[in-house]
């Protein structure tokens, strides 16, 4: 059938389109009760005191719950982007610790009077200053903190006294911008608790297994006695991949009312409750010898992060495997503890930011040893990874550079700043080239085929806006033979087989992986019925020679098939049901170091007199391993590029460092890439079957396409107007500063 490779449209395209699809807010029950959260307006202190009465006399108030009445929650245990959640649970005591933190829930019967009723809240607070929010105004150093995933800091070789003996050399600091996830469909839960003490979790995340792990832990309640659901994703990016407090604290709400609890956050509230991106600074320093080989690496990053969790932005990892350098590479990471909620992923975390650094100094470096951008980096390619020692699994990076380069018509690039013009506008053209980490990670998924010979796919995994329900579909349709429209995916709920949340762009490889060997089981037990069943279609031959075609079995060599419906009638079988467990090796552990990789292409126009950037092209070309859909692969390359344009030339948080706080309350204030700013973008898949990635032969891909935009956009910007911004984005007032 090879339904693997062929571009579907989306299954649930038609559900979404129509608002069939039931995301977690959508969700009605009877009886239903609404939560409103009112948070701190200070971002350090203490409640003297709360006084709730106004807001408990407000129309249809069921409860006010405060850090006085709130019952008690376990500490959330911590670990570092693995799925858990802000390790500090509000209402559990009078400290606060940032601006936003919640200080009262209030149930009502409807969620305008809880709102209503939230505005009534009166506190007086102790206020503990100075503030400390972020890098500008902290007055406190950074520091290694204690809890990591990965190395904090890396060094192989002698990064420095290669650098200090190195021809050419390049030495600057890179900046971003705190930035918010800013998700269409806001953070929502709906708590149930059932008679039997049942609690029934449907929640707006990336991670239901994990934030039911999470929920037994904080609430004391058995794992088994706990359901999470999530169908469909409005939006994650990585703020839904942690629990936030909010779901936690309508878990108990829903509990003190006895009734089901809807919680969903505002608008405003999105920029306060839950994760966001921290901002980085960054130092990279580089040495070349005369032909503009690295000789030495050394990337630092700084991030703030909460007073309470150590979370690490880990951008100088690009630094650690990218590119080869002969004499060494040494990267740091550091944090400084503010007054703000826990910074998380948020798409492409780490290379995104790593990335913009890395690949504008590899740019800077090609103006100061005169070697051609995608020269200078085919010249630093390398088939080991610098950091480990192992070879690459597959790295078809001089195949993205080089078909990227021929696709976007690099050689007509005349490398002189300023000598591209169309009119009046400077015309700019720049490239970077991207590695990004891939994971292995197990899950469990069951595939049962139906008495009607149809397929039913089951995993905890989720489709969080990806596609995943489609091409889950296609590897089982693929596996059994049957058409993809015959197979049905249900994915986002606890009561499914275990799988891993949806992040770091690995759905498509791990939980894609256990939904192809969950489906090769179930052929196998086809198989086996046809050969040795009742009445068997296909007694004596060999299993190696049946092949799966048509809705069923068949002999490769002879015109002898069976259908499914058939089969399992005359076995005298409603379903047949098949478990698999995909159990990979660690990424780490393994003997080869497996990365997706890239080379992007920009080019620009800049207004010189309005000092306005606009994208005129695009050129994507991209080593995600074997492409299971086109389209939905394509799709993903579209957003991130968007993503990506967004890095570069629009997205910040505004941030008051004074008074320690994140000043964006809509979407008014935060700009993101529309459709106007977007081109024709030209997307292209070069890599092949990667066996040490995933049975599927996959890698990661989604992030990937995020990586290395805004670098490639900021060097076009370089060549256009001799103007290098090392602080993102790239907004007029930088490009109309006259200094360079
Ligand atoms: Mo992604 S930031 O790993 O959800």
């Amino acid at each position: 059938m090879n339904a693997i490779g062929k571009p579907l449209s989306r299954i649930d395209g038609r559900l979404k389109v129509t608002g069939g699809a039931r995301y977690t807010a959508d969700i009605a029950l009877a009886g239903a009760a609404h939560a409103a959260i009112a948070h701190s307006t200070i971002a350090s202190g203490r409640i003297v005191s709360i006084d709730t009465s106004a807001a408990e006399r407000a129309p249809g108030v069921l409860v006010v719950l405060t850090h006085h009445n709130m019952p008690r929650m376990n500490p959330v245990p911590w670990s570092h982007l693995h799925p858990q959640g802000q390790t500090y649970l509000p209402l559990q005591d009078d400290k606060i610790h940032y601006a936003g933190q919640p200080i009262a829930l209030v149930v009502a019967t409807t969620r305008d009077q809880a709102a209503h009723a939230g505005t009534f809240v009166r506190v007086q607070y102790e206020l503990h200053s100075p503030t400390v929010f972020d890098l500008r105004t902290v007055d406190k150093d950074a520091i290694v903190p204690a809890q990591r995933m990965w190395p904090l800091s890396s060094s192989v070789g002698d990064a420095d006294k290669a650098i200090a003996d190195a021809t050419f050399k390049i030495d600057r600091t890179y900046t971003m911008p705190d930035r918010h996830h800013n998700q269409m469909e806001p953070h929502a839960t709906l708590a149930v608790w059932d008679d039997d003490g049942t609690l029934t979790l449907y929640d707006s995340t990336q991670m239901v297994v994990g934030t039911k792990k999470v929920a037994s832990l904080v609430l004391g309640v058995p794992a088994e006695k706990i359901n999470v659901v999530c169908e469909f994703l409005g939006g994650g990016f990585g703020g839904k991949a942690w629990s936030w407090p909010h779901t936690l604290l309508a878990a108990l709400a829903a509990k003190v009312v006895n009734r089901p609890v809807h919680l969903q956050l505002t608008r405003a509230q999105m920029y306060a409750m839950v994760g966001h991106q921290a901002a980085t600074v960054q130092v990279i320093t580089l040495g070349t010898d005369r032909e503009g080989k690295l000789t030495g690496i050394r990337h630092d990053s700084v991030n703030p992060t909460s007073l309470f969790d150590d979370y690490v932005e880990y951008a100088a990892m690009a630094s650690r495997h990218l590119w080869r350098a002969s004499g060494g590479i040494s990267t740091t990471h550091r944090v400084v503890h503010v007054n703000r909620n826990s910074p998380v992923v948020l798409r492409a975390p780490m290379e995104a930011q790593g990335h913009f650094a890395l690949e504008s100094a590899m740019d800077e470096l090609a103006y100061a040893t005169g070697v051609d951008p995608v020269e200078l980096r085919l010249r630093n390619d390398t088939d080991t990874d610098p950091y480990s020692g192992r070879p690459f699994s597959t790295r078809a990076l001089n195949k993205c550079l080089t078909e990227g380069a021929a696709r976007f018509g690099w050689d007509k690039r005349s490398p002189e700043p300023r000598s591209m013009r169309d009119g009046r506008y400077l015309i700019g053209q720049g490239m970077a080239a991207a590695i990004f980490t891939h994971w292995r990670w197990p899950g469990k998924a069951r595939v049962t085929l139906n008495g009607d010979g149809s397929a039913l796919v089951e995993a905890a995994a989720h489709d969080i806006g990806t596609g995943t329900y489609t091409v889950m579909a296609q590897v089982a349709a693929d596996t059994l033979g049957l058409t993809p429209d015959r197979v049905t995916v249900r994915l986002g709920d606890t009561r499914l087989p275990e799988s891993h949340p949806a992040i770091g762009s690995a759905t498509m490889a791990n939980a894609g992986a256990s939904v192809l060997l969950a489906a090769a089981a179930a052929r196998d037990k086809a198989v086996a019925l046809a050969l040795h069943g009742h009445d068997a279609p296909l007694a004596g031959a060999d299993a190696n020679e049946v092949i799966t075609a048509d809705g069923g079995l068949m002999l490769a060599n002879e015109n002898v098939n069976i259908g499914y419906a058939e089969l399992l009638a005359r076995n005298r079988l409603s379903s047949l049901v098949a478990d698999a467990a995909y159990d990979p090796v660690e990424e780490v552990n393994g003997p080869r170091a497996i990365f997706s990789f890239s080379a992007v292409f920009a080019d620009v126009r800049v207004d010189p007199e309005l000092g306005l950037v606009r994208l005129n092209r695009f050129v994507g070309a991209y080593d995600a391993g074997r492409i299971v859909n086109p389209k939905t692969a394509r799709s993903q390359a579209i957003g991130g590029i968007i993503w990506g344009v967004g890095q570069a030339l629009f997205e910040q948080t505004e941030t008051d460092p004074v008074l320690g706080r994140f000043l964006n309350r809509n979407y008014s204030g935060y700009l993101v890439a529309t459709n106007a700013d977007i081109p024709e973008l030209d997307i292209v898949f070069v890599g092949g079957f990667d066996v040490e990635a995933s049975p599927l032969g996959t890698k990661g891909l989604g992030e990937l396409t995020a990586v290395s935009v805004a670098p490639a956009i900021a060097n076009a910007v370089f060549h256009a107007t001799g103007k290098r911004v090392r602080d993102l984005p790239i907004t007029i007032e930088k490009l109309l500063q006259s200094a360079t």
